[in-house]
């Protein structure tokens, strides 16, 4: 079988990482895709790259590019163009800058690879994974956002943290867009089949909830520069391997909703089945009422966003 083609789109912290970790896992053949005047810094990483692999043993190709035709034939495209944000920005401060980032990335996909399955990670993402489909035309089955995957697994590395148990036993999903109105879902949480709510006071709960919420702008503040990439890059990964390896994970991410939830026509972060058909199904079930209020109010702030992209 002929080896899949993955390019990130953006090869900057997460696009490298990206890089990596597609590589590591043999998903497929690696490019890294960035403007010219970055075209040095990803053939550089991906002849470094090329060189680690004598040490793990993988045989993924791995090469960087700012030729648009390179790209030609692309099975999935992970986007990171854009700008990252300072200290005291939100993520919809960079809506202005990465929105033509954003559509001169789609009319370009487009033209290189109308097929391609399309993970969004740009922020802000509800606005940017809207814009992607609206300016590609792709279907819906084809373009999905990294957010909840990356939200729930904070939350996850949170309740982890508090408990000292096995992160890998920690399930949870956190619904809603992108922002500090995302909707932890603590009441579905578990540790190995154990709710979380027997494990950690109510009290706790809800400041590790709140951390989850502002988590990003917890590293956007350390850092001074930049945002978080490590675990942004491994999330989209799953989605990704889940796509070229037909897994069907179920995965909460940035999905168009026709319906579920009462939310139509906007890409808001829902669990998401991932499997070789793209976004194959959205999961629907009942929230309480505080939860339908919270998706609400998350989904007024998406709207506001989306607005403000014109599309
Ligand atoms: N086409 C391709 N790449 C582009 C374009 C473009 N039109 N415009 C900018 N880029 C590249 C930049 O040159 C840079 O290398 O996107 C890369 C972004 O990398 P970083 O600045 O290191 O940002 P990163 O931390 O990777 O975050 C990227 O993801 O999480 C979001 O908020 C974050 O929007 C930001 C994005």
């Amino acid at each position: 079988m002929a080896r899949k083609k993955i390019t990130m789109i953006g090869g900057g912290q997460i696009g490298g990482n990206l890089a990596l970790l597609a590589a590591q896992k043999e998903l497929g053949d690696v490019i890294i895709f960035d403007i010219p005047r970055a075209e040095g810094m990803v053939k550089g990483k991906a002849l470094d790259l090329m060189q680690l692999r004598p040490h793990d043993g993988h045989d993924s190709n791995i090469t960087g590019t700012s030729d648009w035709n390179d790209v030609k034939g692309t099975d999935v495209f992970i986007i990171t163009a854009g700008i990252p944000r300072k200290p005291g920005m939100d993520r919809e401060d960079l809506l202005g800058i990465n929105l033509g980032i954003m559509k001169d990335v789609a009319t370009n996909i487009k033209e290189q690879a109308p097929n391609a399955f399309v993970i969004v990670i740009s922020n802000p993402l509800d606005a940017m994974v809207y814009a992607f489909y609206k300016v590609s035309g792709f279907s819906k089955n084809q373009v999905v956002g990294m957010a909840g995957a990356l939200d729930s697994g904070r939350f996850r590395a949170f309740i982890a943290m508090e408990t000292g148990f096995s992160v890998q036993d920690v399930t949870c999903m956190v619904l809603g867009g992108h922002g500090d109105t995302m909707v932890p879902v603590t009441r579905l949480a578990t540790v190995g089949g154990v709710p979380v709510t027997d494990l950690i006071s109510a009290e706790r709960l809800k400041e590790i909830e709140d951390r989850t919420r502002v988590a990003g702008g917890e590293i956007v503040k350390l850092f001074g520069n930049g945002s978080a990439f490590y675990a942004p890059a491994q999330s989209a990964i799953e989605m990704a391997e889940s796509y070229i390896r037909d897994k069907k994970r179920v995965i909460p991410c940035a999905s168009l909703c026709e319906g579920e939830f009462g939310v139509d026509g906007y890409f808001i972060g829902v669990p998401t089945v991932i499997g070789a058909g793209g976004v194959e199904k959205v999961l629907e079930f009942s929230l309480t009422e505080e939860e339908k209020a919270g998706l609400n109010k998350t989904l007024d702030a998406v709207k506001k966003t989306v607005a403000e992209t014109g599309l």
